[in-house]
């Protein structure tokens, strides 16, 4: 089930445990039907003054025009100048299985359920994994990934970003669980994979019995760290200093520091904190994030910790970016507080001129917000690391319908909050200062070859859109009118935006910014839907969402959209993973992904003569052929003369 199709079953009753998470965290939450329509109007006056006249609900020409102008380095002009694209693009798929271009090959390297050690077994597949082995197996729903060289040894870490539960518990009735074992299990198989992989004749493996293989989960010992630790607001009976928590939750999209460490983040968090108690009245910021008494796997029924009743802080010790460090299986993960509290996707790091830390940062809910954060100290090689992402200022993004765009400071000034209020409720700060509401931002992707950086924007329902006459809002109430960066009316395709930061300097305050693409259909549109012009019959996608440069310079988009291959959507097949050239703008379909599934997280091997995709929640037999289960699978492409690819 893609997002696409939420928007267009939104309310109706569908199957909620057949869903993807993003998708049914995007029925659960924002609850529209809460907004005071008076306070929805006041911000929508307020907004069209700074942004004009192109505010107006419908004007999604106008803006478009301003969009053409934008776009002037992805010209026609341009796209004719010779391209770096190395591979004949692969047509549209519509069947269970991956395709890429002639010359290539691909491999599974782990699947959901696969031993990390020896002496565990392969999944069961009328059983699943038992309690014992769930937390010695490769994880479910594969998602961000970076491999790291540790002396002679490549480690990958890797998401796990939600379960399925009807094939983790397939003797329960949609996967229910019905005890504390069965929610263990569901637990255990989300998280984070460390794993040790090594290329051998018949291609890549996991390294059994490595000493680097752990798996991190919901009930994983972890510390938090910078201006929210020791706050009240995240206190908890167990943990009263408010210093260490339990698990990491819907780890999405990843980054990697310069220092050798990964970044986990923590996405749809508020899915699984919960409470059967009716009489319990829910704290007033847990709106904003869509924390709710009805959950998709009733955790808090067998486990108390996730009662919100009974532990209303719980909810706010998730939702941020979560450090490991992959060279040592004993470590304890550490979340940084400093880089805020939201539905991030991922963290795309970068060392600014003067050797400050700078972490790009999407929260990935339509209208909600792209964030950056500036440390204060200096990373230097081999030197100590250990404070740099606790220490800094978090800004957030706010574009003009010019081209230009500024970031704005979280402060105790600039929000009125205190920093610890800050950093927990980051989505509320940011609406003080004004910063623009996005389609729903997902992976940041920093060129290496330049100083510019990428943020996918994968769709919006909501954008701009009506309903019984009152204009559709983010979850803090503010109306999502177009606007030069989001200029489409219910936008079902999504775009890729592109800043360009003032004086070549990632953690200058200032930039400009242009839409890299317009996601569209031309054979369907012939107004602003059909894309923008290097969109073509032959590369058309929709719903951009993870997002990696290779080391080259090349751009490589993974798709999470609808892929009914209908209407709209006709001639755009499953899902996708292409490869653009910033300099012309041209991109090119390079994989298809197995019908159901998402393409979503991907590496290179330290060669970079293998290229690792991540496939999360295909929905028939993939990859073990027919009469097996569908399972989340991570695959190794490589050229078949075994040439650099990335
Ligand atoms: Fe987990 Fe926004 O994707
Ligand atoms: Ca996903
Ligand atoms: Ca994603
Ligand atoms: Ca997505």
């Amino acid at each position: 089930m893609s997002q696409n199709e939420i928007s267009k079953t939104d309310e109706t009753g569908i199957d909620k445990s057949q869903l993807s998470w993003d998708a049914w965290d995007e029925l659960q939450t924002p609850p529209p039907a809460e907004t005071e329509f008076d306070r929805v109007v006041a911000r929508a006056v307020s907004r069209r003054g700074f942004l004009g006249s192109m505010v107006a609900f419908g004007s999604a020409a106008a803006a478009l025009g301003t969009l053409g102008n934008l776009m002037s380095s992805t010209s026609a002009e341009a796209q004719q100048a010779a391209s770096r694209i190395p591979f004949k693009p692969v047509p549209i798929s519509t069947d269970h299985t991956i395709h890429v271009p002639e010359g290539y090959g691909w491999k599974p390297l782990a699947k959901w359920g696969q031993p990390l050690f020896s002496n565990v077994s392969d999944l069961d597949p009328a059983n699943g994994v038992s309690l014992e082995n769930s937390d010695k197996v490769f994880g479910e729903n594969t998602d961000g990934m970076e491999l790291f060289v540790v002396g002679d040894h490549q480690v990958i870490a890797i998401n796990h970003e939600y379960v399925n539960p009807d094939i983790n518990l397939p003797h329960r009735e949609k996967g229910n669980p019905q005890n504390i074992d069965e929610v263990r299990i569901l637990q255990n198989m989300q998280g984070v994979t460390v794993m040790e992989v090594a290329e051998g004749a018949d291609g890549w493996q996991i390294v059994l019995d490595s000493p680097f293989n752990r798996r991190i989960h919901h009930n994983t010992p972890m510390k938090i760290t910078g201006p929210a630790a020791g706050s009240d607001l995240i206190k908890t009976a167990a943990d009263p200093n408010g210093t260490d928590c339990l698990g990491t939750f819907n780890n999405c999209g990843a980054g990697r520091t310069p220092w050798g460490t990964y970044l986990t983040c923590e996405e749809n968090f508020n899915g699984y904190f919960g409470t059967t108690d009716a009489a319990f009245k829910m704290p007033d910021d847990y709106k904003r994030y869509g924390i709710a008494a009805e959950t998709r796997y009733a955790y808090e029924k067998f486990d108390e910790r996730f009662d919100v009743a009974k532990n209303p802080n719980e909810p706010r010790r998730a939702g941020y970016v979560v450090e490991i460090d992959p060279s040592n299986a004993k470590s304890v993960p550490v979340k940084r507080s400093a880089l805020g509290r939201i539905k991030h996707e991922n963290a795309a790091v970068v060392v600014a001129r003067d050797g400050r830390v700078v972490v790009y940062m999407g929260d990935d809910e339509r209208g909600e917000f792209l964030y950056k954060f500036v440390s204060n100290g200096i990373y230097v090689p081999g030197g100590e690391t250990s404070g740099l992402l606790d220490d800094g200022t978090l800004y957030v993004a706010k574009f003009s319908d010019e081209g230009t765009g500024e970031w704005l400071a979280l402060t105790p000034e600039t929000t009125g909050m205190k920093m610890d209020e800050i950093c927990v409720f980051t989505r509320q700060a940011a609406s003080k200062v004004g910063a623009t509401t996005m389609d729903r931002p997902e992976w940041v992707a920093i060129n290496p070859v330049a100083i510019e950086a990428y943020c996918a924007l994968t769709n919006n329902s909501y954008r701009g859109v009506s309903k019984d006459g009152k204009p559709r809002t983010n979850a803090g109430g503010e109306v999502l009118a177009l606007n030069a960066v989001n200029p489409r009316e219910k936008n079902e395709y999504g775009q890729i935006v592109r800043w360009y930061p003032e004086n070549a300097d990632h953690a200058d305050s200032k930039f400009k910014w242009d839409l890299f693409v317009m996601a569209g259909n031309p054979t369907v549109h012939k107004d602003g839907y059909a894309g923008s012009s290097n969109i073509n019959e032959g590369n058309m996608f929709n719903s951009p969402d993870g997002m990696m440069f290779d080391s080259t310079g090349l751009l490589w988009i993974q798709t999470d959209g609808e892929e009914t291959n209908e209407g709209n959507f006709a001639g755009q097949g499953n899902n996708q993973m292409l490869a653009g050239d910033p300099a012309t703008g041209r991109i090119e379909r390079f994989l298809t992904a197995p019908k159901g599934a998402e393409v979503t997280g991907q590496t290179w091997s330290a060669d970079k003569r293998t290229h690792f995709v991540g496939i999360q929640h295909p929905d028939a037999p993939f990859p073990d052929g027919e009469g097996k289960l569908p399972r989340s699978t991570v695959i190794a492409v490589k050229r078949n003369d075994n040439a650099m690819i990335g």
